[in-house]
């Protein structure tokens, strides 16, 4: 895919699970990826020196805007600029509405929304032309399920933030879009039993769970210059449902 050499860009909850995995490609088509965390410091640390490409770790709970500030001077200081923004932080969350807390709704929606919200407004300066935003949704998005509701509100809101970003970024040929997995197999599911993960499994035309580098592949291809006429859209990565 593509050559992302000269190219910087922050991969957010790059510690684990997808994220990590997304560092991982980025790093390997070229890019210098700075590994944000908030909880997984050695994860990052290690992740940062294994994929090397001057790629660092870098420390915010995106939640907090003055963390979020902090990091980017830090980005700003020891590089000046990103190329490719990928919003991946994230949580999970399910119950039904009656047992929906204010707190668990609003810390759904603090990471999800408004951390991608805040990041991006912080990297819209430091971003040159010809970058890339590329934020993580979910099929939750388009299933219908029980219990999922808030999630996927939160991931829909990302989806709306891109299609209408996607315009406001253009005159400076910065793609903005979704990447919307299915269920991949990493600890946001470590809730299910294995009778839940083995019926969600059921419902995946190509019949497995989805890895980190299935997803990770797709930020890529929006990440490398192929893919310089796709804007304001959505990418289901999802095994096909
Ligand atoms: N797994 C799935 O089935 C699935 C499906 C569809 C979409 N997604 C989405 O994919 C993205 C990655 O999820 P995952 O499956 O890789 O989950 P995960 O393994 O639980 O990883 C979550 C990541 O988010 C980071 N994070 C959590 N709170 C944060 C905060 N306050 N500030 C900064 N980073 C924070 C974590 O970093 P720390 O550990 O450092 O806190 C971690 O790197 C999420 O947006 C998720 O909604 C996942």
């Amino acid at each position: 895919m593509g050559d992302l050499s000269g190219k910087a860009a922050l991969v957010t909850g790059a510690g684990r699970g997808i994220g990590a995995g997304i560092a991982r490609r980025l790093a390997r088509d070229g890019a210098q990826v700075i590994c944000n965390y908030s909880r997984a410091a050695a994860e990052a640390e290690a992740l940062a020196a294994e994929i090397g490409g001057e790629a660092f770790a870098v420390k915010a709970d995106i939640t907090d805007l003055a963390q979020i500030d902090t990091m980017f001077a830090e980005i700003s200081r020891r590089i000046g600029h990103l190329d490719i923004l990928v919003n991946n932080a994230g949580r999970g969350g399910s119950a039904p509405l009656a047992e929906t807390t204010p707190e668990m709704f609003d810390a759904i929606f603090a990471l999800n929304t408004r951390g991608t919200f805040f990041v991006t407004k912080a990297a819209s300066s430091l971003l040159r032309d010809g970058g890339r935003i590329i934020n993580i949704s979910s099929t939750t998005t388009r299933v219908r399920m029980a219990g999922l509701a808030t999630y996927a509100a939160s991931k829909s809101a990302v989806e709306a933030l891109t299609r209408n970003w996607a315009p406001e970024f253009a005159p400076r040929r910065i793609t903005v879009n979704s990447v919307v997995p299915g269920i991949v197999d990493t600890d946001l599911i470590a809730y299910m039993s294995d009778e839940r993960k083995a019926r969600s499994v059921a419902t995946v035309p190509l019949g497995r769970m989805g890895r980190p580098e299935d997803i990770a592949d797709v930020v890529a291809f929006l990440a490398s210059d192929d893919a310089r006429w796709v804007t304001s859209h959505e990418i289901v990565a999802s095994g096909g449902n």
